[in-house]
């Protein structure tokens, strides 16, 4: 294990009632106290390395979003120790249970509709009303995540738009800094990340070919499975459709609210007593988006005014997903 960098990760003793200390590792320990503080953690898969957070934190999100510098927010895996975890976070139809049943631990990640009261942080959805899980096979990371009894958020650990890291000195090189804690499980066995099947329409489909081979899902399916890669879906308002756009209309970049609108403020623009963020911190801000337009939305407002947000850092992600929620519906 490499700890540190320079941070000091807080042990939290609360943990040790959880889990016997004697059955688990130091390094566990210290990477299950990182992540209950709301710090990053990679951690070895059988596919690539992960980059991960406390999937209840909208913090600990925003945290993660912003190391791996992403331009816009993509919806993340939320990582559990076993099915009956992932079955209380989502509604699994049949099909879907017996993949899981079938295939977990292992490199397939299933989408399903959130279930009620699931404490997945909407920011890790990017405001979808699915859910992606996967319960990965690696006993390191399995005993972590039973050590938090949380689900935890992972995307592969490297920077946007590098290539996935299936060791932990790839994962040191390009985030290093900023990791609380690298669990060192040697090299990754498959090397590319988890085929995604969604679950979320009437017919199973498959989102993202990945370390389980399409024709092995299908045969356990029993039928084909429908093909729709996020690079077919199309790049117009359309795609929306897929994504969360609240009731209410949106007018963004403005300094006032008019008459009949809801003000959302950010730095020197705080009207009203809703604010993404007061110092005018884009991570804070991330972290507050989807709640806050959630809020918003169930108190039926009309309007939302969003006050200018800088495109700095997660700006850039933020101003994309509210020009996308701005957008025209296609109803
Ligand atoms: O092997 C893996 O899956 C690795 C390890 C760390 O577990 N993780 C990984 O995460 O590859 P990431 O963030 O690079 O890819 C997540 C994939 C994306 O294709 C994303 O669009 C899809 O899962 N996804 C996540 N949530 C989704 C949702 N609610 N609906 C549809 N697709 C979703
Ligand atoms: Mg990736």
């Amino acid at each position: 294990m490499q700890a540190g960098f320079g941070k000091t990760v807080q042990f939290c003793p609360d943990l040790l009632y959880r889990a016997p200390v004697m059955d688990i590792s130091n390094e566990i320990l210290l990477g299950a106290s990182a992540l209950l503080g709301g710090e990053l953690v990679a951690f070895p898969t059988e596919t690539v390395y992960g980059l991960g957070a406390d999937a209840t934190s909208d913090k600990a999100v925003a945290r993660l979003y912003a190391a791996k510098g992403r331009p816009s927010f993509n919806p993340l895996i939320s990582h559990v120790a076993d099915a009956g975890a992932a079955f209380v976070l989502g509604r699994f139809p049949d099909q879907a249970k017996a993949l899981a049943a079938r295939f977990w631990p292992g490199p397939l990640t299933i989408v399903v509709p959130r279930a009620a009261n699931c404490p997945v942080s909407l920011l890790a959805t990017a405001g979808l009303s699915s859910l992606a899980l996967r319960v990965p096979d690696h006993a390191l990371t399995l005993e972590l995540l039973r050590a938090v009894q949380r689900p935890v958020v992972a995307p592969s650990a490297n920077p946007s738009g590098r290539i996935s890291p299936t060791t932990a000195e790839h994962v040191r090189a390009g985030l290093g800094d900023k990791l609380a804690v690298i669990i060192d499980g040697g090299p990754c066995e498959i090397g590319v990340e988890s085929s995604v099947v969604s679950f979320v329409d009437h017919r199973a489909k498959l989102l993202r070919h990945g370390g389980l081979a399409r024709d092995v899902l299908e045969q356990a399916l029993g039928h084909r499975l429908d093909v729709e890669l996020a690079s077919q879906q199309p790049h117009s308002p359309g795609q929306m459709e897929s994504h969360y756009a609240p009731h209410a209309q949106l007018r963004l970049n403005a300094e006032l609210p008019q008459a009949g609108e809801t003000f959302l403020g950010f730095g020197k623009h705080c009207h009203g007593p809703y604010t993404l963020s007061k110092s005018g911190d884009v991570v804070e801000a991330a972290a507050n988006l989807f709640r806050l337009l959630h809020e918003l939305d169930d108190r039926d407002a009309a309007t939302i005014a969003v006050a200018p947000i800088p495109n700095e850092g997660l700006g850039e992600a933020i101003n994309d997903r509210l020009r996308r929620a701005a957008a025209p519906r296609l109803v």
